[in-house]
């Protein structure tokens, strides 16, 4: 879904994703490893730390999914979780644009190929009015993920449109990722951790944008082709498997969901 008849970002205009200039690593890792985390949904090991929600409380729900509704906007933060980390809560209010949902994810190591398996589009403007602004996300890497990507596609099954983006720590990207298939490929040994802020376009996104030198062109990881090729085979592999599973219950497969919503 194109963003017809919102409020965009200019500085997301031409590719959909900015990489700024790194934030200040040096916040203490008790800010992200002292947070109440939960699991959610079908992510299996991936868990989430909360720093806003609907009404407050530690919960991943999307917002459209409570009542009354409404969109992914508003956030209301988590008391117990903003006085661990304050640091964090700063640099999400930092643009002075809204914001939504908030959290810190942590995400065990995978594979490339389970990275391209997982590539799904976020469901951010659920609800969201015409004329009001388009929700996009941030993303800050907390931990040193040097080996580690995220990985974007605007076509989920084209390897010709993937992006990699370095995960070191202080890396800053924002991303449209209601546009692009999106998912992260976390070659270390530890869990990382990031810091996921929905934000809402507008003038004040793009003057933290311009602020933060972004830049709608960084250089993407270089990655062996024959890597590729065979992700792509294991992907429509899963694929299969999982419609054949599905078709055994008498159930016909629906398109890929948010995994993270
Ligand atoms: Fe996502």
């Amino acid at each position: 879904m194109r963003p017809m008849g919102f409020i965009t970002s200019d500085a997301l205009a031409e590719t959909g994703y900015v990489v700024l200039d790194d934030h200040p690593a040096d916040v203490d890792p008790a800010e992200w490893l002292g947070l109440e985390y939960v699991r959610w949904r079908s992510s299996g090991i991936t868990r989430f730390a909360p720093l806003t929600s609907y009404a407050g409380d530690v919960d991943c729900n999307g917002f459209w999914n409570h009542t009354p509704p409404r969109t992914d906007k508003d956030g209301v933060w988590v008391s117990s979780q903003v006085a661990i980390s304050p640091t964090l809560q700063q640099w999400a209010l930092e643009p002075g644009a809204g914001v939504g949902r908030c959290r810190v994810i942590e995400l065990q190591p995978n594979e490339y190929a389970d990275a391209v398996y997982n590539l799904h589009q976020d469901d951010n403007n659920r609800l969201n009015d015409d004329g009001t602004g388009w929700v996009v996300r941030a993303f800050f890497n907390l931990t040193d993920d040097t080996e580690s990507m995220l990985i974007l596609r605007s076509d989920r099954f084209d390897p010709a449109t993937e992006v990699r983006l370095s995960l070191h720590a202080g890396s800053r990207i924002v991303v449209d990722t209601q546009r692009f298939w999106h998912a992260v490929w976390h070659r270390g040994t530890a869990p990382r951790y990031a810091l996921i802020a929905s934000w809402t376009s507008g003038p004040e996104l793009d003057a933290y944008i311009a602020a933060h030198h972004g830049d709608p062109h960084p250089q993407t990881v270089p990655l062996d082709p024959q890597v590729v090729d065979a992700a792509q085979v294991e992907l429509h592999r899963r694929i299969e498997e999982r419609r054949k599973a599905f078709e055994a219950q008498g159930i016909v497969m629906e398109p890929p969901t948010p995994l993270y919503g």
